[in-house]
């Protein structure tokens, strides 16, 4: 590979972003009514935790993901944590997840008590493998009388499996859900960055139990900082709501708290915007998609191979991303693009290489390693 292929990527993406600027890597657009749900947020005077704008956005996104239940958080993290607590993670358990994500993921199983167990991801999702998913739960664990799946050697029990559907890239989640089915384990979803995103006709996100979204500032649609948790089970949504507005027993004017419950409601304010960038989902799909098809037609004529959407599934597109030769084209890709205005990003660290995760048991991540060493993010907004 060389510079004068570089040169020509850097140029594309200037010309399909129709600029000689800096061009960014995911930028919110606002380009609905936004301001004036604000405004009429700030008139009402409900800009906290009570208010309409959350329990209509609520609505607006279970209906959207055809799911029966859809709770609002502060953030997509949170919305894990609690997700997690609901299925009883708890101290000392396990929860099986994968080392190609954003470090919320494994954040959102420490602050349950419990630790992360990372098994390998599959190159053509980017999300977990459930063969490998298969294989680590024969060899390693067993199921008890009780019903639940232990592992083998720590003891400690398997309480959940959180697969990832990686920058909008659907898993293959119906075969993850056959095998943790099969060993007694819950599954959540972790669907952050999978809004509009389907997998055999259905929204990602309604496989699990329960699974969480994200609308963070970088994601395809935006409440500045903001979850959701999502699920069909009653019970489960009542008991996600109850404990993500401090446990507050519902009474006219007393306080009175039953458990020990966050204060982890989305904000009305936040909702506001949620419920305006829902109005503009499907154009802000259709815009990325093109987007999407545009790079993989640029790219097919390269040695760099495009991540496309999966078989059977309709990608959202979050962020576009580019598979290159090895390690070291990547990085010289990134020096390119960064120094000449052009915001390019590697993937994460793997999650099972970060400090505070290293002593975590893995299951074979070959793909991960390798996936980690090429993947570069190129800039992937909405262009109005
Ligand atoms: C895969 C994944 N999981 C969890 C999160 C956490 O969401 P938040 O940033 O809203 O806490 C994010 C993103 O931000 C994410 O990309």
């Amino acid at each position: 590979m060389n510079n004068a292929l570089f040169k020509d990527i850097i140029n594309t993406i200037r010309s399909l972003f129709g600029s000689d600027d800096f061009i960014p890597l995911h930028i919110p657009i606002f380009s609905g009514n936004e301001k004036k749900y604000l405004i009429d947020c700030i008139d009402s005077g409900y800009v906290s935790s009570v208010g309409e704008y959350v329990n209509k956005f609520e609505k607006i996104f279970s209906s959207y993901v055809k799911s029966s239940f859809a709770v609002a958080a502060v953030n997509g993290t949170a919305a894990l944590q609690v997700a997690l607590q609901l299925v009883g993670v708890g101290q000392n358990d396990e929860v099986l997840t994968q080392p190609l994500s954003f470090i919320g993921t494994a954040n959102a199983i420490s602050y349950c008590g419990a630790r992360p167990v990372f098994i390998d991801v599959e190159k053509t999702t980017l999300g977990m493998d459930s063969q490998g998913l298969k294989g680590f739960l024969e060899t390693n664990t067993y199921v008890a009388d009780d019903g639940r799946c232990y592992n083998k050697t720590s003891k400690r029990r398997i309480a959940a499996c959180v697969p990832v559907h990686i920058f909008g890239h659907p898993c293959r989640i119906d075969k993850i859900k056959e095998v943790c089915d099969v060993f007694g384990i819950p599954l959540i979803e972790d669907a952050a960055e999978s809004v509009g995103s389907i997998y055999k006709q259905k929204h990602t996100g309604t496989f699990g139990l329960l699974s969480i979204f994200s609308f963070n500032g970088n994601k395809t649609i935006t409440t500045g900082g903001g979850g959701m948790i999502v699920t069909d089970n009653e019970d489960i949504a009542k008991r996600a709501k109850h404990i993500t507005t401090t446990a507050k027993v519902p009474h006219a004017w007393e306080y009175v708290h039953d458990e020990i419950g966050f204060n982890y409601r989305m904000p009305n304010i936040n909702a506001a915007l949620g419920c305006a960038q829902m109005e503009l989902l499907d154009r802000y799909l259709a815009n990325k998609r093109e987007l999407a098809e545009a790079y993989k037609n640029y790219f097919a004529d390269t040695p760099i191979e495009f991540v496309c959407e999966p078989p059977a599934c309709r990608s959202n597109y979050w962020l576009n991303a580019v598979i290159i030769r090895d390690r070291t084209e990547r990085d010289a890709f990134l020096k390119h693009s960064n120094d000449n205005g052009v915001m390019t990003r590697p993937c994460w660290r793997l999650l099972s290489s970060l400090p505070m995760y290293e002593q975590c048991e893995t299951f074979a991540l070959e793909t991960a390693q390798w996936l980690e060493d090429r993947i570069v993010n190129i800039p992937s907004s909405v262009r109005l």
